[in-house]
């Protein structure tokens, strides 16, 4: 990965941009040696109900995890998201709107709408007996009522758990069950690259597999005009629901500490965790984050490709650009449909400014050559930038070259949905681009990379990648499990904050990211934990035992490899395999459909009965000179017979 070509901030960046190069080191010195006056100051982007006197108070030490900023301020999110800009920006665009279909009609919604929209929208789930602190579940197509249902959530104090649409009706359940809700918000159904996908039906399923949980009622938004089921006592249209209601509705104060949502990912063991993310520390950090990372000015088209369903669509698509009184663009499709010219003609039709989006799809358009920017101006462009997995330098200067016309800075920004927002990441003015690094830490973050004795290293090296103190959007606890929170977290070395990623850093101190070192995959940027794909299919009465590893993958960066071992009876067929991938698309959701599946009599297990992935992961990856020592195998002879059958299978 590594690659000593250096790209200089532009001039364009280096005379105009918000932190130029002395700014930056000195802000960040500031940062670190004095956080709690360097955010004092930096929290005066929100506008506050009641100040702060405290701004932060954090343990990392594992008998005692706590974090909390500002803890004593009140403030609303969706206030600081709309009802602030409406003086000076009642009528620019908060939300562009970009239907799946290029022949439909786009929509523009101003501050002075969304402040409407919002307030109806809180009014109605009010009047549903929506309270705060309640958790409203979200399973919602990528249309404006999505960003209007979060924040209508954040404007009444309620929780909101917002579900991909990608995820299967168990998936959903399991998220519903979790959180206790009451009330889910859905449509009819969603549209991506021309495909529809039944929410409202999803939903349906979803609510009688619920377990714990009894939901009262399910709003439902007319975004296609699919046919549906309505079940008249818990069902009600979205519009029947906010018709009725007043346009006024006012935010409720909230502690900075009070939750402002949940949103669920996947670590290497157990069940997906509900990650908690607070009020004024989050919105403090996506905010800040999206100014200087971005350049953000106010008046420019911004356009974040992710789905509102993942953390990126949260603090990019919604919270940051709204708390900065920005444009936000929201794409319904996919970059494909209905070819490949499709994200070129965006850019080109709003004069997008910035355009933030993942490796995978700019990998998959690589595939298709020039085709994709052929007849796209792109002039518009004064930036790019990706998430969500390490970009691999051939992409990044292909982006760079075809996209950026090699005059736009990309920046390469490394975070999870743990982090809240992004924390390393190069600044456009500040920053020296290295394609494939993430370079530096933003303000406030503290990255070490540790040995697997737990001892902090220094200089050049590569390790696992922590985090030494608190930023203010930092997740606060896992949704009923402090627990669970602390030993996935704070438990591998102590005193930190473990990511999963580990990181190679070189001369310059510039990180590079190499992956998770834990059971995580990320299948096109997204995140899937190895335990759930293997107990989705042990959930199948033909497999005995299933083991999952990551494999290399030229478009999605990594496939889903999976070893079966059938029952007794049970032999090895195409159809059943079929079988077992329509079985992990119907438990978790189609992204998790396995790419390979090799059937094995046996898997390599030490003699204490521990499955050896390291070996598993080698096979899939075609690196058989390099399995490392097999002498602790139970069984030395089951690694022959795998790379036999890796040989069919692949
Ligand atoms: C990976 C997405 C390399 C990493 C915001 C992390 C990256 C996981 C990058 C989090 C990047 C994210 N370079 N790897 N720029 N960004 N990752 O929670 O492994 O969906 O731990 O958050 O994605 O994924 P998540």
């Amino acid at each position: 990965m590594s690659d000593e070509a250096v790209y200089p901030v532009t001039d364009h960046f280096r005379n105009k941009a918000l932190i130029d190069k002395e700014t930056y080191e000195s802000m960040y010195q500031r940062s670190i040696q004095d956080p709690e006056s360097f955010w004092a100051e930096q929290a005066k982007r929100l506008d506050w109900m009641k100040p702060f006197s405290r701004v932060k108070d954090v343990s990392f030490a594992s008998n005692d995890v706590h974090i909390r900023w500002f803890e004593d301020g009140t403030l609303n999110a969706a206030a600081n998201c709309i009802d602030r800009h409406l003086e000076e920006r009642s009528g620019q665009p908060a939300i562009i709107w970009e239907p799946d279909e290029e022949s439909e009609d786009n929509r523009v919604i101003t501050y002075a709408e969304l402040h409407e929209e919002v307030s109806r929208l809180a009014n109605g789930l009010k009047s549903l007996g929506v309270k705060k602190g309640d958790i409203v579940t979200l399973y919602m197509p990528m249309v404006p009522e999505a960003a209007y249902a979060m924040l209508a959530c954040a404007r009444i104090g309620a929780i909101h758990s917002v579900v991909f649409g990608g995820f299967s009706p168990e998936a959903l359940a399991g998220r519903i069950d979790d959180g206790g809700s009451k009330v889910v918000i859905t449509a009819d159904e969603a549209r991506r690259g021309g495909k529809r996908v039944p929410l409202k039906a999803n939903v349906d399923e979803a609510v009688s597999l619920c377990k714990e949980s009894s939901v009262d009622n399910v709003v439902v938004l007319k975004a296609t005009g699919g046919n549906v089921d309505f079940n008249g006592n818990r069902d009600i249209w979205y519009r029947d629901l906010v018709g009725k209601q007043s346009d006024q509705c006012e935010p409720e104060e909230m502690g900075a500490e009070d939750t402002l949502f949940v949103l669920y990912t996947s670590g290497s063991t157990g069940k997906p965790k509900g990650v908690v993310h607070t009020t004024g520390g989050y919105l403090l950090h996506t905010s800040i984050t999206h100014e200087y990372v971005f350049d953000y000015r106010p008046g420019e088209v911004y356009w974040c490709s992710a789905d509102v369903g993942w953390i990126t669509g949260h603090s990019y698509v919604v919270y940051g650009p709204l708390a900065n009184g920005g444009t936000t663009m929201m794409f319904e499709g996919v970059p494909t449909y209905p070819d490949v010219g499709r994200l070129g003609r965006i850019i080109d039709k709003y004069k997008i400014a910035t355009f933030y989006t993942a490796p995978t799809a700019i990998r998959s358009l690589m595939a298709e050559g020039d085709a994709p920017v052929a007849n796209a101006d792109l002039s518009s462009l004064k930036l790019l930038g990706t998430v969500g997995e390490p970009i691999n330098p051939e992409a990044w200067r292909w982006f760079h070259q075809k996209f950026g016309k090699g005059q736009c800075p990309i920046v390469d920004t490394w975070w999870q949905t743990e982090t809240g927002g992004i924390l390393i990441s190069p600044l456009p003015g500040a920053i020296d681009l290295k394609p494939g690094s993430a370079t530096k830490p933003f303000f406030g973050v503290q990255p070490a990379l540790m040995d697997p004795e737990g001892n902090e290293m220094e200089g050049a090296t590569s390790g696992g990648l922590v985090l030494k103190d608190s930023w203010p959007g930092q997740m606060r606890t896992i949704l009923g499990n402090h627990q669970r929170f602390v030993e996935t977290y704070f438990s591998t070395y102590e005193g930190c904050y473990f990511t999963g990623d580990g990181a190679k850093r070189d001369e310059d101190g510039y990180y590079w990211i190499t992956g998770r070192v834990d059971d995580v995959l990320n299948v096109s940027g997204h995140r899937m934990g190895t335990a759930e794909v293997e107990s989705a299919l042990v959930s199948h009465d033909a497999v005995a035992e299933a083991a999952v590893v990551g494999c290399p993958h030229e478009i999605k960066g990594q496939g889903i490899y999976v070893y079966v071992t059938l029952t007794h009876g049970q032999s090895p067929s195409d159809e059943l395999a079929k079988e077992l991938k329509q079985h992990v698309r119907k438990e978790i959701g189609p992204i998790a459909t396995p790419d390979v599946i090799q059937w094995a009599d046996g898997l390599p297990k030490t003699r204490s009965g521990k499955i050896m992935r390291r070996i598993l992961r080698k096979i899939a990856a075609d690196e058989f000179d390099s399995l490392g020592d097999t002498s602790t195998l139970a069984d030395p002879n089951v690694v022959d017979d795998l790379i036999e059958g890796h040989r069919v299978a692949a």
